[in-house]
């Protein structure tokens, strides 16, 4: 589901004319990477993925993953070959709209080669079996560990930026969204919690069950998640109709009531602040696996050995509209859905009248010229440092002097059209000053300039 695909086809056309790509001798082969200059092997080119159809079966005792991926894609140039993103594992077969498929790898990009050529437009599926041991990606820099990560009694999966690859084949770049189907079995007495709801109850045979879960809104692939262990449950509605979903490792239960209700209150109320909660269901999950951080799981948010509190969960649940249903094309975008959710924290404690969004930000306002924050300009975030407080912070901040600049009501208005405007799709920095000018009627390049471009503190 990418709606730049023919700019992308151009611009490796133009590299073939110009460049010495591999293309060249082969230009039916589908690009290795979609076209993020920050991340040049994530994702593929040469088609769109529409679903997956994700089936594993997990063992926690042997961390063992037997896994069989469906891919149903269109391809958006004539293939001869193509490539899918793969970290680690065993491939054992692919077939291509049923008939078999040949197979290479190299590093995390699996080729496959048809046994006859797709034609552009096509509407393909390809089927990848495989098993092995996940190994999550451990990055040096700011990344930590992500990706499908082992646990005592199952697995916490987290897989932004680029760990989707860890667990299923797949194009492992937030400029292609689908839908998915899980199908995940599991021993008997853990439990498989992935994005969405639930597609029929879990079925046991063999001393095994089979849980089945299906997200029916478009996702981008590192929001996808297969966490599973021993959990309390606690399932119902928001008191505005949204179904609720909140779960807790047995370690965190005394924060079980604690996570449905907030989420709930919190859900119920960034829909009337953004627009219509995007998703079918809300809710989040605390694991205990001190992975260091949360992640905002579509549906589910995932939260990583600690109690979260209100300000995280509504950090993470403001996500569901800025970076899931609003997706950025590039990486170095991110403080569209980092900054929007720091800021939405703020925006919380305001409404809790703990605290005025504009106390938050005279406070980080005061870090002296040399912080650090000022250096790093939000709007560009870093490959190797993306989750930089100043994509957090300093995006937040921005949005707040935009507050200032145009005003409430236009600047909530403006929110609500950006949400409404982009639902589902994918968005880019460029994208929002155009709105925030047109909404205005201000000329706002100076404020943006000095706020995401600069290395250095806005005066
Ligand atoms: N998007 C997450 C959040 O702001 C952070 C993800 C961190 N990921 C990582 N690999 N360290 O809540
Ligand atoms: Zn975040």
């Amino acid at each position: 589901m990418r709606s730049n695909r023919r700019r992308l086809a151009a611009l490796a056309a133009l590299v073939t004319v110009f460049g010495c790509s591999s293309a060249a001798s082969e230009p039916m082969v589908g690009a290795p990477g979609i076209g993020d200059p920050d991340f040049p092997k994530d994702g593929n080119g040469g088609y769109d993925v529409a679903h997956y159809d994700v089936a594993i079966d997990y063992t926690p005792a042997g961390k063992r993953l037997v896994g069989v991926t469906t891919i149903r894609a269109a391809a958006t140039q004539d293939l001869s070959a193509f490539n899918l993103d793969l970290a680690g594992l065993n491939v054992h077969a692919i077939t291509v709209d049923g008939a078999s498929a040949t197979f290479s790898r190299q590093g995390d990009e699996l080729t496959v080669r048809p046994a006859g050529t797709i034609a552009d437009d096509a509407v393909f599926s390809v089927k990848v079996s495989y098993s092995g041991v996940p190994k999550p990606i451990k990055d040096a820099g700011s990344l930590g560990t992500y990706g499908f990560m082992p646990t005592g009694d199952g697995a916490f999966v987290a897989a932004e930026p680029n760990g989707a690859k860890t667990w299923f084949p797949s194009n492992d770049h937030p400029a292609d969204k689908a839908t998915f189907d899980f199908t995940i079995t599991v021993p008997a007495g853990v439990t498989a919690l992935a994005n969405g709801e639930m597609a029929g109850r879990p079925a046991c045979s063999g001393g095994k069950t089979t849980y089945r879960w299906r997200e029916r809104h478009p996702m981008v692939t590192y929001l996808a998640t297969a966490t599973l262990g021993k959990f309390e449950l606690r399932e119902g509605r928001t008191p505005g109709g949204i179904p609720n979903l909140a779960a807790a490792d047995p370690r965190f239960k005394s924060s079980l009531d604690s996570l449905y209700k907030t989420s709930a209150e919190v859900t119920d109320h960034w829909a009337t602040v953004f627009g219509p909660y995007p998703f079918g269901s809300t809710g989040g999950v605390i694991d205990d696996f001190a992975a260091g951080y949360a992640l905002e799981n579509q549906t589910k948010p995932l939260y990583g050995g600690f109690h979260p509190d209100e300000s995280i969960i509504a950090h993470e649940l403001a996500h569901q509209w800025f970076g899931n249903s609003l997706s950025i094309k590039l990486w170095k975008d991110l403080w569209l859905n980092e900054g929007f959710a720091t800021y939405a924290e703020w925006l919380w404690a305001e409404h809790k009248g703990r605290k005025t969004a504009q106390a938050t930000f005279d406070d980080y306002a005061k870090r002296p010229a040399d912080d650090p924050m000022w250096a790093y300009p939000p709007g560009r975030a870093r490959p190797h440092d993306l989750f930089s407080q100043s994509v957090y912070v300093r995006g937040a901040m921005t949005l707040h002097a935009l507050r200032k600049a145009v005003g409430d009501q236009t600047f909530f208005a403006l929110v609500r059209t950006w949400a409404a405007d982009h639902r589902y799709g994918h968005v880019t920095t460029d994208q929002f000053i155009e709105l925030a000018e047109r909404m205005s009627g201000k000329e706002l390049g100076a404020l943006f300039d000095a706020w995401l471009f600069q290395p250095r503190k806005p005066s």
